[in-house]
């Protein structure tokens, strides 16, 4: 039988990637989300699906949260609801824990006593771990955050662990995203940005440009979700990066080097980040080793997709050889 999966968040940016990825291989998909950020076009693809069904619910709403669960029987839960641009959850701190940490709370809550469920993915950030020039590992880097979203995730991976406790019966994972790119997004990060700008000009007035990130692609995300619900690990943490890691000047070079274009970035005072980290990358053996999922976008081969979705380059393959240099 076809499993049951429950994706919170499913109209989003990930959540509507993960949702077409596990009707593909067969799965029966409830999506779950207020639309407060997502998009109903992000699923209208998917809504003509026999499997797939929609229920609009607010996370906050404890009885209507408990009564989709209960309803639909989920085995599978994947909890990618939140609110997560970082600078909006610093100004609104209250409507940001509210949301993402009573949510979770309520969701736990209907699975325990919901018993068809059996694994809890939970969409988590790599922005928890505390600021260090190496690779983040799991079980080795320390965790603390000093920006209520980052802080609004620790509480709610604290929650899984507790449930794990007093749900024998399900397994959780921390699935620790790091910056996560492709067709879709639907919150004013940093690429949205430079494909805005690049339907009309050359000059990109960006925020900082060196720190550097580890940007994965959106649907290599939906694989390592995928993988980590199949596998029969036990409840764990993982990371969901790539391993490499590149600056904002170094996207633009490769953006420039796909699109022909010449491209000057300009300074935009208001795009700055005081708290900016130099670095940001994933190590990614825990996921490799656990599932065997590696991903399978190379920065360049992700852009390259992106920018075709976007209509702004026709086809990628001529350019073949990249001056990206190949991060450590
Ligand atoms: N995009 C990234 O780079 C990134 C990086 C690290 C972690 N994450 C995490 O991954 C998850 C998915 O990210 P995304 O980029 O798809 O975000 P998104 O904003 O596109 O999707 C979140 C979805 O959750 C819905 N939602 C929010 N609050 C809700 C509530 N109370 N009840 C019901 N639905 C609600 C929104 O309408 C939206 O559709 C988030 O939890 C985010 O914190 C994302």
């Amino acid at each position: 039988m076809a499993t049951k999966a429950l994706i919170t968040g499913g109209a989003g940016f990930v959540g509507h990637h993960l949702a077409r990825l596990l009707l593909e291989n067969g799965c029966s998909v409830l999506v779950l989300d207020n639309f407060s950020v997502g998009k109903r076009e992000n699923i209208a693809s998917l809504m003509e699906h026999p499997d797939f069904d929609l229920t609009v619910t607010d996370l906050t709403d404890e009885k209507a949260t408990a009564e989709a669960v209960a309803k639909f029987q989920p085995e599978v839960v994947f909890h990618l609801a939140a609110i997560h641009f970082i600078p909006y959850c610093n100004e609104h701190p209250t409507e940001t824990i509210k949301n993402n940490v009573v949510g979770i709370q309520h969701l736990l809550e209907a699975v325990r006593n919901t018993p068809s469920v059996r694994r809890f993915v939970f969409a988590s950030t790599a922005d928890i771990y505390r600021q260090q020039d190496e690779p983040n590992l799991e079980d080795e880097t320390p965790v603390g955050s000093f920006n209520i979203y980052g802080i609004s995730k620790i509480f709610c991976e604290n929650l899984t662990r507790y449930y794990l406790k007093i749900c024998p019966d399900v397994t959780f994972v921390n699935a620790r995203f790091f910056n996560i790119y492709g067709p879709g997004e639907t919150n004013p990060h940093v690429l949205p940005d430079i494909l805005g700008y690049l339907a009309e000009s050359d000059t990109l007035p960006l925020g900082n440009v060196d720190p550097k990130r580890d940007y994965i692609y959106v649907t290599d995300v939906a694989e390592a979700l995928w993988a980590m619900s199949a596998s029969s690990t036990p409840s764990t943490e993982v990371n969901v990066g790539t391993g490499k890691e590149y600056s904002v000047r170094e996207l633009v070079d490769c953006i420039a080097e796909l699109t022909g274009r010449g491209l000057t970035i300009t300074h935009d005072p208001a795009k700055f980040r005081r708290s900016e980290r130099m670095h940001l990358v994933a190590d990614i053996g825990k996921i490799r080793r656990l599932t065997g999922w590696v991903p399978k976008h190379s920065l360049k081969e992700g852009l390259a997709e992106l920018l075709q979705d976007e209509g702004i380059i026709e086809d990628h393959r001529p350019a073949a050889r990249s001056r990206i240099p190949e991060a450590a």
